[in-house]
């Protein structure tokens, strides 16, 4: 990766096949952007493809959201390492051995990316944490699974721009927010519910934003990326 700058826009390929996500990412500029592939697209198209981005000039952040026995997680936080990728997540409810385990994992790896963990999947509400058992308020148990990842040793979380300024106020500042649901003043919601324009996030704490339909949807791709980071610097 001779990514030697640190973009804090990550381009979200929610891509069916690879050739869509190489168009894409033939219109994008390294030195504005990383690149996140989801399950769809490493599904679909491998870790081949992953690899070919990685020793391309984008850093890629591997969000296949790892979650089974300590053992299988390292296993597999060890191949995605191989791959050459910037950064890889867990589930953080897999617990402090599993996340413990990927950690020790990645670290022993000569590429060493970034982990970090999912704590409350957006998609999730406090129903929908009861039907599986958990009675904790919702934002209480995103806390305590954000302390649990930090206490773990691991870099960082997924979490929403909302939940930003909190974390980072708990958390400390040497912790890494990954948020998604980021929309440019004027852009489309899509089906996004609680959404922060990008210099919002970044205010409230954000350390990288991950952008995928303002971007891969955009007339002009790049064009929207720029717009964006000049939106973050302004
Ligand atoms: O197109 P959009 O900007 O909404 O894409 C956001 C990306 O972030 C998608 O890949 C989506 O799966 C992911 N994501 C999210 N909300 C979360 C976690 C991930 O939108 N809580």
């Amino acid at each position: 990766m001779a990514q030697t700058h640190d973009p804090k826009i990550i381009v979200a390929l929610d891509y069916a096949d690879a050739d869509s996500a190489f168009k894409l990412v033939s219109q994008l500029d390294p030195n504005l952007c990383r690149l996140k592939v989801g399950k769809e697209l490493f599904t679909a198209a491998g870790p081949q493809f992953v690899e070919k981005l990685t020793r391309s000039d984008f850093g890629v952040f591997l969000d296949l959201k790892f979650h089974d026995i300590p053992n299988t997680v390292a296993k597999a936080c060890s191949a995605a390492s191989n791959l050459g990728v910037w950064m890889l997540n867990v589930h953080a409810s897999g617990g402090m051995e599993m996340m413990q385990a990927a950690k020790q994992a990645v670290d022993s790896n000569s590429n060493n990316p970034l982990l970090i963990a999912v704590t409350v999947l957006t998609s999730m509400n406090q129903q929908t944490l009861n039907q599986i058992g958990i009675h904790t308020e919702l934002a209480t148990h995103v806390l305590n699974l954000a302390t649990l990842t930090q206490q773990a040793g691991l870099d960082g979380v997924v979490c929403s721009a909302m939940e930003a300024k909190s974390l980072r106020t708990t958390l400390g500042n040497d912790f890494c927010l990954v948020t998604p649901g980021i929309r440019p003043t004027n852009a489309s919601k899509d089906d996004q519910s609680r959404i922060v324009t990008p210099k919002d996030a970044l205010e409230l704490g954000s350390s990288y934003l991950v952008i995928g339909r303002p971007i891969t949807q955009a007339a002009n791709p790049l064009a929207a990326l720029e717009a964006i980071h000049a939106e973050c610097t302004a």
